[in-house]
């Protein structure tokens, strides 16, 4: 699903950065449709990016794929990625993963 939500305009500069991060919750399977419309309006070419999704289940390696052909389909190179499903975390452990994770980056 592709669907998409109004959002507030984020009057980013895209040309500003080379690296960024995108960022989403799993809903039914799918990115979120903030972040479907976040994707539609943004300007990806040769900028690295970096994924990160979180999901109740199983299904958050489902939607890093759908969001990594998406940043294909924007011009954009994914470097990394992060995951992590909640049903199997104790509060607080998922925070702490996605702060290991993000120190290993050296951005
Ligand atoms: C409308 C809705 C649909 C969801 N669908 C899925 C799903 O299909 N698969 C899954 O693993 N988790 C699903 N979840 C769980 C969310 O992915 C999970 O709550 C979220 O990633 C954790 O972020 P949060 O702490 O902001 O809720 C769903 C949650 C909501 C609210």
């Amino acid at each position: 699903m592709r669907r998409c939500t109004a959002i507030r305009p984020l009057g980013v500069n895209w040309a500003a950065y080379d690296t960024v991060f995108i960022g989403s919750p799993t809903w039914a399977g799918s990115p979120a449709p903030a972040v479907n419309s976040l994707l539609q309006d943004a300007d990806l070419a040769g900028k690295r990016v970096y994924l990160f999704v979180t999901s109740g289940g199983e299904d958050a390696g489902k939607v890093l794929k759908l969001l990594s052909s998406r940043v294909a389909e924007k011009g954009g190179e994914v470097v990394g990625t992060f995951h992590a499903a909640s049903n199997k975390a104790q509060p607080g452990e998922i925070g702490g993963r996605a702060a290991t994770w993000a120190a290993t980056l050296g951005v």
